[in-house]
């Protein structure tokens, strides 16, 4: 068995694993492939198709001595033993299960792709969050094969965005899955001395592989749900006049609950929440576990109703009415730190203000482009982009906050109120800014969950 690697799907997940892989295996080359050419390019050139802190600087080292990026996805196979499996499994649009299930046309095409193109047995390892039991689906493809042999492991991935470097250099744990037979704890051996390289014996664990892919589901579906749980009660803060904030501090003091991802805000968005929490009604669905099903459903319908309650507090504040009001949203990034956009709750703000007629302008420091393909679809006119976020308030009614980048909390508000029209409603949805300052400043103040 040679020791090289190849990552199928350059994307939000396999370029920076594969980098950090690469930088802490010096003896063993990485590839990374992906049918999509201009990704590799991007990859490939120093403008990144990802951002994300620091991986930069480790792509720089490591890029063209023994991390490289290709199209040339059937050769790399055929040169490489241990080949992750990282492409898109989004939420089915259409047929069965649609809206719910996964879409797994992207990775069955790749499992056709390994068993056509493999010279010897291989490991397969599943990145993709894949709903539980298609590690059997993908031998059944791969066995196929009349010749070689795949033994297939899941190792889900837990880094989040803005923080995954961090997050793969110093992993909580590393999670590896496979199946209990001789050739299944050899392939599970062989994946962990890749890990071991920088990550703690004890911090990678070995499971079954149907425990490795729920796994996934369910530590995104329990984040999902305390983050569905905070903005439950932040909607009676505001209510009763609590203070989300407050609440939410003292609640992560009991070392029971602890204060991680207790942040009210407009709700969650990024690639994975939302479709692994449908997934988990899917397959509950699946089992005729209908209260379960409704159970997680409503973390899901909790998180849309926490935007549609920031547009409606926004016009109970504006008169009923934004229409021909300029309304600046600031940040379309799901979050801070990253340009990604997948199910970011500014879409849905910003949907509800153009139906509104509001003139919408939306900024952000990393995600503009990003925006600007996801709006095309709006009404010619109804929304604009503007990098800067001082132009974009400049002769604004209001400015919702939508994401926490750091950038926003150190703006020149001051200046800002100069460049509103009054009564320069500053609607922070991330709880980030200092309120008591701007009330000073003259503007007006809403926050969620306060
Ligand atoms: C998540 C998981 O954290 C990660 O382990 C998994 O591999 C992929 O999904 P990610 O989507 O990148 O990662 O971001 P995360 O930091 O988890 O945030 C998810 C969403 O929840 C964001 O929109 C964020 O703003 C929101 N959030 C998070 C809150 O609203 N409040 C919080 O307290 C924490
Ligand atoms: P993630 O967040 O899971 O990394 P992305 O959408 O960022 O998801 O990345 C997935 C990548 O997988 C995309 O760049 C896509 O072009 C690539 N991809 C999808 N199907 C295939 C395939 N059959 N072969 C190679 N690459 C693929």
């Amino acid at each position: 068995m040679n020791k090289d690697i190849v990552c199928i799907g350059a994307g939000y997940i396999g370029g920076p694993t594969m980098a950090v892989i690469a930088l802490k295996n010096p003896r063993r080359k990485v590839w990374v492939v992906d049918i999509n050419a201009e990704r590799i390019a991007a990859w490939n050139s120093d403008n990144l198709p990802v951002y994300e802190p620091g991986l930069a600087e480790i792509v720089k080292k490591v890029r063209g001595k023994n991390l490289f990026f290709s199209t040339d996805i059937e050769g790399c196979i055929r040169k490489c033993d241990i080949i992750f499996v990282g492409v898109n499994t989004p939420t089915k649009t259409f047929g069965r299960g649609a809206g719910r299930a996964s879409d797994l046309q992207y990775w069955e095409s790749s499992a056709r792709t390994i068993s056509a193109a493999a010279n010897r047995d291989k490991i397969v390892v599943e990145k993709s969050t894949l709903p539980v039991r298609t590690a059997e689906a993908m031998e059944k493809v791969l066995k196929t094969h009349p010749e070689h042999k795949f033994t297939v492991l899941s190792n889900p991935e837990f880094l989040a965005e803005g923080t995954a470097i961090r997050d793969l250099l110093e992993p909580d744990r590393v999670l590896i899955g496979g199946p209990r037979t001789k050739e299944g704890d050899r392939a599970v051996k062989e994946l962990a001395a890749i890990y071991g390289t920088w990550v703690p014996k004890e911090k990678i664990v070995t499971t079954n592989l149907w425990s490795a892919e729920l796994t996934k589901l369910a530590a995104n579906a329990m984040l999902a749900q305390r983050v569905s749980s905070v903005n439950a009660l932040s909607a009676l803060c505001e209510a009763t006049g609590a203070d989300i904030t407050e609440v939410a501090r003292v609640v992560g003091l009991d070392s029971r609950i602890g204060p991680k991802f207790l942040k009210a805000g407009p709700g969650f968005g990024g690639s994975c929440f939302k479709k692994d929490v449908l997934n988990l009604v899917y397959l509950c669905e699946t089992y005729g576990l209908k209260e379960a099903a409704d159970y997680w459903n409503q973390v899901v319908a909790m998180n849309e109703w926490q935007q549609e309650r920031i547009v409606t507090r926004l016009l109970s504040e504006t008169f009923h009415t934004v229409a021909n009001k300029r309304v600046a949203v600031f940040g379309y990034a799901f979050k801070a730190d990253t340009g990604d956009i997948r199910e970011t709750p500014s879409r849905h703000v910003v949907g509800m203000l153009v139906e509104e007629h509001a003139k919408v302008v939306v900024t952000d420091p990393k995600a503009l482009p990003n925006a600007e393909r996801d709006l095309a679809a709006m009404p010619a006119g109804s929304v604009e982009l503007e990098p800067c976020p001082y132009a974009a308030a400049k002769g604004a009614d209001a400015i919702i906050l939508m994401t926490d980048w750091k950038e926003y909390t150190e703006l020149d508000w001051k200046k800002i109120r100069r460049l509103m029209r009054s009564p320069a409603l500053v609607y922070d949805t991330r709880n980030c800014l200092d309120l008591a300052k701007l009330a000073k400043l003259g503007f007006k103040v809403l926050a969620v969950g306060r």
